[in-house]
């Protein structure tokens, strides 16, 4: 089985390198407006966050095939005490561009292991009525359709290739609307770089969405979650980040330095291809937040003494 994975470094509002109905799956989680603690500042305003939204859902609907599914992972952001409804803002956007909105999976993280500070802290320094703010336990899956799916297109032989491991999906509960997933930890390494979803949420929409040997798209690939996790599922991928800084940590979650490898996949050898795009859209954004974000943390410790 051979795989390829190419990585774009440029703007998702224009993927250009991308046929029109070339793509079976998208598997993303767009930036979280300008969360605190990982996009502060990065859009002027709410509305050119929206506008980024509908560029890059336009170009989604343009290169998927007919009948198949994106799925964005998101939630609200509270920014200064005032909830950003970008969960409902994105079905809104999408609807209107043509998609059906098919299903929304509520993606539960252990209770302990949040990664945003906890709110419930306001309450217990002042426990009096209207300082109450919850803390955060979950996140949305929403998914999308473009059309109707041709069920009778796909072999046989394919389906069985791509079939759905029935004891997984029994035991860990894939058929409810909500899916409990331990987060990636802060103490992790690659959470440093941007706020990435579990390996296991994504394999479960690629083995749920997509069929062996097709192409699964990320517009916003962050460090390479998803092209990581198609590449362990025998797709193929293509990912869209705009942070050329981020390169070295895709890079080594790939596990490749060179560009093509052959790695030992159970019996046979499993070949795997990897292209790297810089256009010239590209930029250096985590150097910059990152910045941001330790300014912010060192004004709040300064506030705290
Ligand atoms: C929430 S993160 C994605 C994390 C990813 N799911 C992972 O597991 O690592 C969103 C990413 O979108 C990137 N991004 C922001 N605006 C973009 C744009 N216009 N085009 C492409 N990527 C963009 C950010 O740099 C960030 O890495």
């Amino acid at each position: 089985m051979s795989t390829t994975h190419k990585i774009i470094f440029g703007d998702a509002r224009r993927m250009k390198e991308l046929a029109d109905n070339s793509i079976h799956l998208v598997v993303t989680s767009p930036p979280y407006f300008n969360a605190p603690f990982d996009f502060p500042g990065l859009f002027k305003n709410y509305e050119e966050y929206l506008e980024l939204i509908k560029s890059v859902g336009k170009e989604i609907y343009r290169v998927l095939s007919e009948g198949r599914i994106a799925c964005f992972v998101i939630q609200d952001v509270r920014i200064d005490g005032e909830l950003y409804p970008i969960v409902s803002d994105i079905i809104k956007i999408m609807r209107e561009i043509g998609f059906k909105y098919r299903d929304k999976i509520i993606w539960k993280k252990p209770e302990g292991y949040i990664r945003i500070s906890r709110r419930s802290g306001v309450l217990i320094q002042h426990p009096y009525p209207m300082y109450y703010y919850p803390d955060n336990i979950y996140e949305e899956i929403v998914i999308f359709q473009k059309g109707r799916f041709n069920y009778s297109r796909i072999s046989q032989s394919l389906k069985e290739q791509s079939k759905i491991p029935l004891s997984k999906f029994q035991n860990e509960k894939w058929y409810l609307s909500m899916w409990e997933i331990t987060n990636v930890l802060p103490s992790n390494d690659i959470s440093k770089y941007t706020a990435v979803f579990p390996e296991e949420l994504a394999e479960r929409l690629i083995k749920l969405y997509s069929y062996v040997g097709e192409i699964v798209l990320d517009p916003f690939l962050g460090t390479g979650t998803t092209a990581v996790v198609a590449k362990e599922l025998n797709r193929n991928s293509i990912g869209y980040e705009i942070d050329l800084e981020l390169k070295p940590i895709i890079e080594k979650r790939l596990g490749l330095k060179t560009k093509t490898l052959l790695t030992f996949y159970g019996e046979g050898v499993k070949s795997v291809k990897v292209e790297f795009i810089i256009r010239d859209d590209a930029k250096h954004l985590r150097t910059k937040l990152r910045k941001v974000i330790n300014e912010k943390l060192q004004k709040k410790k300064n506030k705290k003494h």
